[in-house]
């Protein structure tokens, strides 16, 4: 066992939503698979609460089909172990029924660290709070887990944090965002901090421009309920894509202590210049896909899927900038979004050409250096050198990677699922890797001008055939610039 792997203390898990779409399919596979590895005590218990009729042995059943379903490989006497500690209980955040006892078979353990996770429609985030509070499940070691999104703009948010802050201190409450527990964002603070070789290089003088994509095969299906009062600024770039923006562009914290690392990433959102109105024809592209073809068939599209008309956006890029000594004038390029044609999430820093040339026309195009960060699929970091082509014929010159794929260069079958990562980490009570408020409001502080011009502009999305690599105008966004997506072959 080593060190990330050693036990944690015993604890109770209260999965508000917990036969919703994310606790079935990523949060208690994740505890299943920590509980494997020896990292869970099993005096723990994890409590999935929704609304349905369940009881413990019906929503045993339900969690045995969800591990199956995750862990092709998982051991019928680990599934066993593991559901003795599920339980069900069915609760409403609008009725009083339940609770009381509720609150007694959680009482049971007072001195247990308890984690209510809500991962429930942000709505209930308020009520949800304010019953914990009213059954005192607030006090001693209990935390809360927001899932985002956080509202859909600064007051909305507001409001939440609000709420939410009248019953728990910001100390216990955890937004979870969680593109900070998959391992090359982790990695990346290793890849800056850990090694002497960037830091130096790492600033407007020497590095041209950042990439940071985010791009899923899969449409929106049976989420367009949610997603449509949402769209892919709200859902992906407000939060996952920013997040990453700032671990790429912080300045270097003092040490991994938690404030240290989010008065970091805070400095970074208050920098990030503001797009106005008039600039977000320009420096903005929202797209919608629609029918096309996708992850091997016909697919589809977006309003197909809904049933109905909706502006709402499913592809986002912008070119984003921040206005401060280290980054002025590197253009940021973000972009998001559903049915382009790979499942594919990466940061590329493209660093300035050399000063000058030595090398003849004979000799081939000098092709700047690039870092590549691949968080998924094949997690790991590619660095574009320029070597002489081996062999004679004169020194040609030729651009490949230095490539690692962490799978490979571990031996490893598997990286752990960030909410693995992250629900321990609350469980250890280290908030470094979860949104302070003050972070979340200056997201949304910079989202919000956006939001409000698309609005304005009255601009339906541009279309896009699912399968393609959004509208063509987002293409033109970074090529006016005189750059190009990053297609990882040059
Ligand atoms: C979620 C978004 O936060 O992140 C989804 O709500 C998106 O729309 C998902 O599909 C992407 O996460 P991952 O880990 O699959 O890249």
């Amino acid at each position: 066992m080593n060190s990330s792997s050693l036990q944690v203390e015993a604890f109770d898990l209260v999965i508000f939503g917990g036969t919703g779409d994310l606790s079935i399919r990523k949060l208690l596979p994740a505890m299943f698979h920590r509980f494997v590895d020896g990292q869970i005590d099993p005096a723990s218990r994890i409590i999935g609460i929704a609304r349905a009729d369940l009881n413990d042995e019906s929503f045993r059943s339900t969690v045995q089909d969800a591990i199956s379903q995750a862990s092709k490989d998982a051991k019928a006497k680990d599934i066993k172990a593991f559901l003795q500690m599920i339980h069900y209980r069915s609760l409403d955040a609008s009725k009083d029924a339940g609770w009381e006892e509720f609150a007694s078979f959680i009482g049971e353990q007072a001195e247990h660290i308890r984690v209510f996770y809500l991962s429930t429609s942000p709505s209930l985030f308020s009520s949800l709070c304010k019953r914990l509070g009213d059954h005192k499940l607030n006090e001693g070691k209990a935390r809360v887990v927001l899932e985002k999104p956080i509202g859909t703009d600064l007051a909305s948010a507001n409001k939440i944090n609000d709420d939410v802050a009248k019953v728990f201190h910001e100390s216990q409450t955890y937004r979870i965002d969680h593109y900070l527990g998959k391992e090359t964002v982790q990695n990346l603070l290793a890849l800056r901090f850990g090694n002497a070789l960037f830091e130096p290089l790492w600033n407007a003088g020497h590095i041209e421009h950042v990439q940071i994509t985010v791009a899923e095969t899969v449409g929106v299906g049976h989420r367009a309920g949610y997603y449509d009062g949402s769209g892919a600024m709200r859902d992906m770039i407000q939060n996952h894509i920013l997040q990453l923006l700032c671990m790429l562009a912080m300045e270097p914290p003092a040490s991994l202590e938690p404030d240290a690392v989010r008065d970091e990433k805070l400095k970074v959102l208050r920098s990030l210049k503001p797009i106005t109105a008039a600039e977000a024809s320009q420096n903005t592209v929202r797209g919608q896909y629609r029918a096309g073809a996708s992850e091997g068939g016909s697919v589809p599209g977006y309003q197909d899927e809904l049933g109905r008309a909706s502006n709402t956006e499913t592809f986002v890029a912008i070119k984003a900038e921040i206005a401060n000594w280290r980054w002025a004038g590197v253009p940021f390029y973000l972009r998001t979004g559903k049915r382009l044609p790979e499942r594919l999430s990466e940061i590329v820093v493209t660093f300035k050409e050399v000063p000058h040339s030595i090398f003849g026309q004979e000799a081939g195009t000098l092709a700047q250096n690039r870092l590549v960060l691949r968080l998924q699929p094949d997690e790991g970091v590619k660095l574009w050198l320029t070597i002489k082509n081996p062999g004679p014929g004169g020194l040609k010159l030729r651009h490949v990677p230095l490539d690692m794929s962490f799978l490979e260069a571990f031996g490893i079958r598997q990286l752990p699922d960030a909410y693995e990562r992250l629900i321990l980490d609350v469980v250890r009570g280290n908030p470094t890797l979860f949104m302070r408020r003050d972070e979340v409001e200056a997201a949304w502080n910079w989202a919000d001008p956006i939001l409000d011009a698309w609005a304005a502009s009255g601009d339906a999305p541009k279309l896009y055939t699912a399968g393609t690599w959004g509208p063509s105008a987002s293409v033109a966004l970074i090529e006016r610039d005189g750059h190009t997506w990053n297609e990882d072959n040059t």
